[in-house]
C-alpha cells in the first residue's frame, strides 16, 4: 500500500458500505444526534451512515419522502442505529420547521446539522433562464441558510452544536458551464465565515467541506464524470483519481469530532488537489454539454 494511506472501500449505489474498517473510536459520536439534509442519496446517503457507524442517531430529510424512508431502512440495517426520515423542501421554511419538531420530539436533541442538499446541472450562463439560476441559488444557498437559522432558532443558540456545509471548488477558479452552482457555493462559503463569528460565542462550530469529483453520486453523473475518467481526465488530479463518498464522510466525521473543536469558520477542501491542477477544458467541457442535453 502507498504511504499516504488506504483508500476506504466504497459502493456507487446508495447503500451501506460491505466492510468498514475503524479510523476513528467507533464510538466518538455516541448519542449524537444529526440533521442532514440530502441524507438520502450520494454524498449524504454516506454522511449519514459513517455518522451512525460511529454511534450517531440521524434525520435524514429531502423533498422525496419515499427516497429518504428507503434509504432509513437500509441505514438503519446497516448500522444498528436510529434514522428518521422526513420530507424536506430547504426552499420552503415551514417544511423544515415541522420536520425539526419531528426530529426533536423524537430524539429530544440535536448536535449536528449537515446541509448537503442541492441542484445542479451543466449549463452556459447564456443559456440559464433567469429562474434556472434562481432555482440553484434557492435550493443550495437560501436552503442553508434557512436549515441553519430554524435549527439555531429552536434549539442550537441554547445548547451548541456543530454544522458543515456541503459546497465545492467551483468558483475557485471560475469553472465553465458552472456559474450558477459556483455562485451558490461561494456564497455559502461566505455564509459560514459569518455565522461562525456570530455563532461562535453560542458554542457553535460551523465549517464548509468542498469535495472535488466523487465517483457514485448524482453530480458525478451529471457533470460528466464517467467521461471524463475514460479520457484521461484524472491524470491531471495530484491524487490520479476521482474521490469517494467515504472520504467526504471522513472529513465531515472529523469536522463534526472533538477532534476539530477549535476548527470554525474555515473551509476544508477534499479533492485530491483537483482544483488546484485541473484547468477549464472548454472544448472538452463544451463537448459534454452537447452530448448531455438536459439530465
Ligand atoms: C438548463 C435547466 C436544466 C438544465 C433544469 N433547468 N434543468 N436549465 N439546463 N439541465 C431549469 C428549468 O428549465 C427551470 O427553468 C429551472 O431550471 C428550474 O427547474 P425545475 O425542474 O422546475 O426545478 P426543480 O424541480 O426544483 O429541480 C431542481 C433542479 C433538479 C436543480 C433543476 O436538477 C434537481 O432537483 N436536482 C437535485 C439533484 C441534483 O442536482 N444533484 C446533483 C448535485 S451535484 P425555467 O426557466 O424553464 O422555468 C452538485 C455538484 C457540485 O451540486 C460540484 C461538482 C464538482
Ligand atoms: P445528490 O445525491 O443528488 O444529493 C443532493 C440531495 O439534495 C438529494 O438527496 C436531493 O433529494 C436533495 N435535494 C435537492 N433539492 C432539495 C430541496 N429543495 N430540498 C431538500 N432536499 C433537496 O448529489 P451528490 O452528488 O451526492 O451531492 C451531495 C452534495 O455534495 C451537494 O451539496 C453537492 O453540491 C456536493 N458536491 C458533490 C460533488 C460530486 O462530485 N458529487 C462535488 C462537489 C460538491 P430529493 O431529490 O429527494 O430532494
Amino acid at each position: 500500500m502507498s504511504g499516504i494511506g488506504n483508500i476506504p472501500e466504497d459502493v456507487d449505489t446508495d447503500d451501506c458500505l460491505l466492510n468498514y474498517s475503524y479510523i476513528f473510536s467507533p464510538d466518538i459520536l455516541k448519542d449524537k444526534v444529526a440533521f442532514i439534509t440530502g441524507g438520502g442519496s450520494g454524498i449524504g446517503f454516506r454522511i449519514a451512515e459513517i455518522l451512525m457507524r460511529h454511534g450517531c442517531q440521524t434525520v435524514i430529510a429531502s423533498r422525496s419522502l419515499e427516497r429518504v424512508q428507503a434509504s432509513a431502512k437500509k441505514l438503519v440495517a446497516g448500522t444498528g442505529q436510529r434514522c428518521l426520515a422526513l420530507s424536506v423542501d430547504v426552499r420552503q421554511p415551514v417544511t423544515i420547521v415541522a420536520a425539526v419538531e419531528k426530529a426533536l420530539r423524537k430524539f429530544g436533541k440535536i448536535d449536528i446539522l449537515v446541509n448537503s442538499a442541492a441542484g445542479n446541472f451543466l449549463c452556459p450562463a447564456s443559456g440559464l433562464s433567469f429562474n434556472a439560476f434562481k432555482t440553484v441559488l434557492e435550493i443550495d444557498t437560501i436552503g442553508t441558510f434557512n436549515t441553519s437559522k430554524i435549527l439555531y432558532q429552536r434549539w442550537l443558540k441554547d445548547h451548541g452544536g456543530v454544522i458543515v456545509n456541503i459546497t465545492a471548488t467551483l468558483s475557485y477558479r471560475g469553472q465553465i458551464l458552472q456559474v450558477h452552482a459556483g455562485s451558490a457555493k461561494a456564497a455559502i462559503d461566505a455564509m459560514t465565515k459569518h455565522l461562525a463569528v456570530e455563532w461562535g460565542p453560542d458554542n457553535i462550530r460551523i465549517n464548509s467541506l468542498a469535495p472535488g469529483p466523487i465517483s457514485g453520486t448524482e453530480g458525478f453523473r451529471k457533470l460528466g464524470g464517467l467521461a471524463r475518467a475514460m479520457a484521461d481526465h484524472y491524470k491531471l488530479i495530484p491524487l490520479q483519481r476521482a474521490g469517494t463518498k467515504t472520504e467526504i464522510a471522513h472529513g465531515v466525521l472529523y469536522l463534526v469530532s472533538p477532534a476539530a473543536s477549535y476548527v470554525t469558520g474555515t473551509s476544508l477542501v477534499i479533492d485530491g488537489g483537483h482544483w488546484l491542477t485541473s484547468a477549464n477544458n472548454m472544448s472538452a467541457m463544451q463537448a459534454l454539454l452537447q452530448k448531455s442535453a438536459k439530465l
